[in-house]
This record gives structure tokens, sequence and C-alpha cells, in this order.
């Protein structure tokens, strides 16, 4: 079963939130407008809404994160949820304890919905699969396969700056093999009816037939930058390679680093964009990183009502069983 099949309830709303691939362009719109009106609360003296009182979401992170789990628990507790983190390190999972099993667990603990990072892809598709069918997944980053949340919320953040996607070049640098990012964003740039996505990278970094994803290849990136309206530069994710794909993380930023004479290249009022976390003087120069066209903190701000947004649409589709009946 595609990924896409299992994430729509039978009038085609989201149960679950596992990738962007195949979702309709309205859906995504709808996503980023109900965004942009939850992006109020936290500025608010009381940051939060009573959407989601009584519900409980519980975060099951089995790989490292900053920014999504934390976001996702700020986005819950705004939305009125009560959260569970769960620590993997100390869950019974380390004393055998199957997946499956521990989902049962959860599951007879009445959670409404599981906030999911795992470091295989497909992770996030097998539990929706398991869980009971009042539970929603949500995807929080699975191996090299999404980040449907993160594209999303980098597709809010370009539209704050540049309304219009139908008038766009869009470039994505760096290691695009194995970034579940790139491959979320593609998605969504292609869906959003972005004209033209660059992929710039060294070729043992870009997938191949890296064209039928949607997007121009470059291996010059003087070249790919070239009159770019948006800059989306990705971490060297090296604990996803295997074998040397690289030559010295010195080389690799003389030729793929975003430095200010390379943003130069794109157009003047280009934006920076990173995912985090970065590393500065390997992709990213700290100059660019912290300069007047990096957007890379409003990312993160802009994460949280995003993720308020798909944690609402999902909860808060009314019950199939009780529309029946
Ligand atoms: N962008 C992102 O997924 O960051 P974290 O790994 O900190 O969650």
């Amino acid at each position: 079963m595609k990924y896409r099949d299992i994430q729509l309830d039978s009038q085609g709303r989201l149960r679950h939130f596992l990738t962007i691939e195949g979702l309709k362009q309205q859906t995504l719109i709808d996503i980023l407008d109900s965004a942009e009106n939850f992006s109020t609360v936290g500025t608010r003296n009381v940051k939060k809404v009573p959407l989601l009182r009584g519900k409980t979401i519980a975060n099951l992170f089995f790989e490292a994160s900053t920014r999504t789990r934390t976001t996702f628990e700020l986005a819950a507790k705004r939305l009125s949820a009560d959260v569970l983190n769960l620590n993997i390190n100390t869950s019974s999972t380390t004393k055998g304890e199957s997946l499956l099993d521990m989902l049962r667990n959860l599951e007879a603990m009445h959670c409404d919905m599981f906030v999911v990072r795992h470091h295989s892809s497909g992770a996030a598709h097998f539990f929706a699969q398991h869980v009971a069918p009042h539970i929603s997944i949500i995807n929080g980053g699975d191996g090299s396969h999404a980040h449907p949340t993160q594209g999303m919320l980098d597709m809010f953040t370009i539209r704050r700056h540049k309304p219009d996607f139908t008038a766009l070049r869009v470039a994505i640098v760096g290691d695009i093999l194995h970034s579940r990012v790139a491959r979320s964003q593609i998605h969504a740039l292609n869906t959003l009816g972005v004209p033209e996505v660059r992929a710039i990278g060294p070729r043992t970094l870009i997938p191949a037939q890296a064209e039928s994803l949607g997007v121009h290849v470059y291996h010059d990136m003087q070249q790919g930058l070239r009159d770019v309206d948006v800059v989306i530069m990705l971490r060297l994710q090296r604990e996803r390679m295997q074998g040397a794909l690289l030559p010295s993380e010195n080389e690799y930023y003389r030729t793929y680093g975003l430095s200010p004479e390379k943003l130069a290249l794109a157009k003047p009022d280009a934006i920076v964009m990173h995912p985090g976390p970065i590393n500065r003087g390997v992709e990213i120069d700290s100059s660019v990183a912290d300069g007047p066209q990096s957007v890379i903190l409003e990312q993160v701000t802009n994460g949280i009502a995003v993720r308020m947004a798909i944690m609402a649409m999902v909860l808060g589709r009314p019950n199939e069983e009780q529309e029946a009946g």
C-alpha cells in the first residue's frame, strides 16, 4: 500500500500525516492558511486555545531532535492537549519489548495521537498501519524518506516572504540523497506550483534519477544559484552515509558551502533557509546564517503554528463512526 493511501479517511480528509507526496494542493493551502491563524497564539499573553482540550498526544522520538520534538510539544500545549514525552532510552523497548507491544500499552492509556520520529524509512507508516482506528500518527521524520511537517513549515516560511509560489525559483543545496527534508520540500514545492526547483550538490549526494522527483540537477553551485528566490541549505547527514561519499569538509565547504560571495549570485532579495541543525563552516558561513537574508530562526518559530494546524486538522476531523450513525 502506498504511503498516501493510508493517511486519508474515506472522505479524503487527513487521518494521519505521513507524507506530502500525493496530497492535493488545496490540502497544503488549507494547512498554510490555518497555520496563519494559529501564528498569533504565540504572541498573546495567554498562549493557549481550547481546541484539543481533553486529547492526549504522545511524542515517540527514537532519534535525536531539538526543534521538531519541542515545537510539537509546544504546539500541542498551545492547543490545550495533554502531552506525554516518552524517553525511548529508558522505555521498555530497551528491555526487549517490541514496538507493537509498546504501541498496545500506549493505546491502553487512551492516547489520541502519536508523533513518531524513527531512523527507519517507513516507520511512521508501520505505526499507522497497526494503531487502533481512533489513533492518529504524525510523522516527525522517518529515515531518509519524509519529514512532512518540516516541509510544510518551510512552505509557510517561503509564503510569508514570497506569496506567489508560481513565480519562484528555489534551490535546494547539499546532501539531497539522505535528506527526508529535501524529499518533503520537493513534493510540496511541486504541488504548490513552483515552476523551477533546483537540486544542487556533488554527484555522490544527489539521488539517481533525481529529475523524476521534479527537479533540475546542478553540480556547479555557481550556476545553480544564479537568480534564485530561495536558497535552502542542507546538513551533511553523516549518520546516514555509508562509505566515503565526500572529500574533506574543507573541500566540501569550498565547493558547496554558502558564502556571501556565492549568495550574491542569487536574487538580491533571496531568502536563505536551513532546517537545522546547522554546521557552520561546513554547509553555511556564519555571516550568512546570521545575516539579513537568513530566515532560519523564523522557520523554527513557524514550526509551532504549522504543527498546531496539522494536529488540529487531523484530530479535529469528525469521527466517521459518529458521522455514520
Ligand atoms: N529540522 C529538524 O528536524 O530538526 P531536529 O532534528 O532538531 O528536530
